[in-house]
């Protein structure tokens, strides 16, 4: 599958590193090619560094992975994407694309499209990088949203990734409460101090 990974921080990075894995195509679509983190993503094997305009014209499926607001400035630069599934990995926590309450939202309503999906957003980077606990297997994923082709298709990448399972959380409704989950990882991880090899699985009683 042809991706676009917009952002090439901790999270594109780590998502780009899984999906070659996985046997993607994976293009950055980058606001400055010569930046450090885009020269650092340019390294990953099997990634190529394009413009967001490039990246976004030969993607089937775009992530976006920068900060929330900055899908403001550069969904313009993303062209027509009414037949592109669009994962937002973003959380508006220290910030949020206003007036709107997320980027996922931002997104839905400027682009017009309604194949878009919330995942990736959830857990550290560390964990994108590296899902796997050995006394436990995979960590779990979750996603959010509307569109069921869009929820789909992250549950089927998360698991390709090495995610046990990628658990719907709902519709457009839950998404800002699955920001707030990836909030709660924070507080754990960050804020109580547990460090950021801490993640969530569900577990159920048969
Ligand atoms: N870090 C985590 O563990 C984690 C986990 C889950 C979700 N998230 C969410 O994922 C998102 C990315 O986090 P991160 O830690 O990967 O961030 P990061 O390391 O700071 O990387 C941000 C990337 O976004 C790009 N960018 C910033 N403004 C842009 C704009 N206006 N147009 C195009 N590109 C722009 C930056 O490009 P330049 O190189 O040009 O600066 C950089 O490549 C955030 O919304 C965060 O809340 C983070």
């Amino acid at each position: 599958m042809k991706i676009a990974i917009i952002g090439t921080g901790n999270v594109g990075s780590a998502l780009a590193q899984r999906f070659v894995q996985s046997g993607h195509q994976v293009s950055f679509g980058v606001r400055d090619a010569s930046s450090p983190k885009s020269q650092k993503a340019s390294t990953i094997a099997g990634t190529t560094l394009l413009s967001i305009e490039e990246a976004s014209k030969l993607a089937e499926v775009i992530i976006i992975a920068t900060p929330p607001e900055a899908v403001l400035s550069l969904v313009a630069q993303l062209g027509d994407v009414k037949n592109k599934i669009i994962i937002d990995t973003t959380n508006s926590i220290r910030t949020r694309p206003e007036p709107y309450a997320t980027a996922y939202h931002a997104l839905k309503e400027i682009t017009k499209s309604n194949k878009i999906v919330k995942c990736f957003n959830s857990t550290g980077f560390e964990n994108m990088n590296n899902p796997i606990y050995s006394d436990f297997g995979g960590i779990d994923m979750f996603c959010a949203g509307d569109n069921k082709e869009a929820k789909a298709l992250a549950q089927n990448l998360a698991k390709q990734i090495g995610f046990s399972e990628c658990w719907d959380f709902g519709g457009d409704d839950k998404v800002e409460l699955l920001e707030k989950f990836a909030l709660s990882w924070i507080n754990l991880a960050i804020m109580q101090g547990h460090g950021r090899n801490l993640a969530f699985k569900v577990i159920k009683r048969a």
